[in-house]
């Protein structure tokens, strides 16, 4: 696996998260892990309950981090799911990046093997509704 600096330590983080996953109804552990522009990473996983619905996700762990630490930006997450081909970000969680992303936000889903998909905000949630839409400034 040849990556930058930065994404091998989210991807570390991720694959890390993940181990630590509570998903004893899906089987399928997810790990994520957000760089700030402040240098600093904030993970996440999975963490479902006997309530199904009630499960959170991986993403929505490492973004609840991120803000619980004062931070509000996303300069790149990876998400790591395991199987040969990547699990995207779901819809809802597409929508919770969008929040903290900026255009140039790269979105790294990957396995834990290293097979990625990267994309960006657009890509993933074209057209998509945002704070400026509400025509008041946060
Ligand atoms: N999951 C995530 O953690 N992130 C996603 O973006 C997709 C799905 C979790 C939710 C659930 O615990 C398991 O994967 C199966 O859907």
């Amino acid at each position: 696996m040849d990556l930058e600096p930065a994404i091998a330590e989210l991807f570390e983080a991720a694959v890390a998260a993940q181990t630590n996953a509570h998903c004893p109804y899906s089987e399928y552990p997810v790990g994520a892990a957000i760089l700030t522009p402040s240098g600093a990473v904030y993970a996440g996983c999975n963490v479902e309950n006997a309530s199904y619905p009630e499960g959170t996700c991986a993403e929505s762990g490492a973004i609840a981090a991120m803000v619980a630490a004062g931070e509000r930006t996303i300069v790149d997450i990876v998400t790591v799911t395991g199987g040969d081909t990547p699990g995207t970000p779901c819809g809802g969680c597409r929508q919770r990046i969008r929040e903290f992303a900026r255009p140039d936000t790269r979105i790294h889903a990957m396995t834990t093997a290293g097979v990625a998909l990267i994309s960006t905000i657009a890509g993933l949630l074209p057209d998509s509704f945002g704070p400026e839409h509400l025509g008041h400034p946060i």
